[in-house]
């Protein structure tokens, strides 16, 4: 591991238009992180992920990925530096198998070829808790494994920055303390992580640093209750208390 910073943004902007998704925002995060990030919908909180994952490009700022400038790198490029997204809405290959599209994450993400990748894809689903469905059609599979096959492709392909986009959105309590179980072994991996939540009491158990996005900044960085404690915070969710916060 690099002693500096895993992640580094700086005066990263974006806009869409008149919309401001990202108004120069710079972060840091370091190897083995548990970061949540909450929000209110439209906050910018995908669209973080994706100047992260490469999927945008930023109006203006750097993003550094271990010491690396890759704010010109596609998202290709960057998952191959070891940096991996899940997306809100789960983006499988329907027609492939639970195996199998964790195999395509592994040779086309982790670069992997023949045992290498398929020995990778079996541990992914072994982490993954889904063993059991390795044969099935993804289009067989209910939203829980969606969920946790979401998460199995971003592992295949072996990130060592995890950005997780509303896993456990639309989940029972009992679905998401098992997904959080299985974040939990990621993490102990050493695996930074990065996740966006509607369900903050899932991120507050596990997450060391909370950060609160509103109109493309951030209003609040630090340890999870005294964010959501803070009064910029408490006014961007006012009439919404947290317990209850919107699953969408
Ligand atoms: N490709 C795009 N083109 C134009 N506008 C966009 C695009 N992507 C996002 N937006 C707009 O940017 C704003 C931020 O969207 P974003 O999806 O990042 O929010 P979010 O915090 O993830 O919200 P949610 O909690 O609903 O998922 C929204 O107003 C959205 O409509
Ligand atoms: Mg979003």
């Amino acid at each position: 591991m690099t002693a500096g910073p895993l992640l580094e943004l700086a005066g990263v902007s974006k806009r869409f238009g008149s919309i401001i998704v990202a108004d120069s925002l710079s972060l840091v995060v370091r190897g083995g992180d548990a970061v949540g990030m909450v929000g209110p919908n439209g906050a910018g909180k995908t669209s973080l992920f994706s100047l992260i994952s490469g999927d945008l490009s930023p109006n203006s700022g750097e993003v550094h990925f271990e010491g690396r400038a890759v704010t010109r790198l596609d998202s290709a490029q960057r998952c191959r530096l070891g940096i991996a997204r899940t997306y809100q809405v789960p983006r499988s290959f329907e027609h492939m198998t639970v195996f199998e599209n964790v195999l395509v994450a592994a040779y086309r993400g982790a670069g992997l070829r023949g045992h290498a990748a398929s020995s990778l894809a079996a541990g992914v689903l072994d982490e993954a808790d889904l063993r059991k469905q390795a044969n099935s059609p993804a289009s067989r599979l209910g939203l829980v494994q969606r969920k946790r096959l979401e998460l199995a492709r971003a592992l295949g392909c072996k990130p060592r920055l995890l950005l997780l986009d509303e896993v456990a959105a639309g989940l029972t309590e009992p679905e998401v303390a098992g997904l959080v179980e299985v974040i939990e072994r990621i993490r102990a991996r050493g695996v930074a992580v990065i996740w966006v939540e509607h369900v903050v009491r899932a991120l507050v158990g596990m997450v060391d640093r909370l950060i609160c996005l509103a109109g493309g900044r951030i209003i609040g960085d630090g340890e999870p209750l005294a964010v959501l404690a803070s009064p910029a915070v408490k006014d961007v969710f006012l009439g919404t208390s947290y317990g209850e916060a919107s699953q969408t």
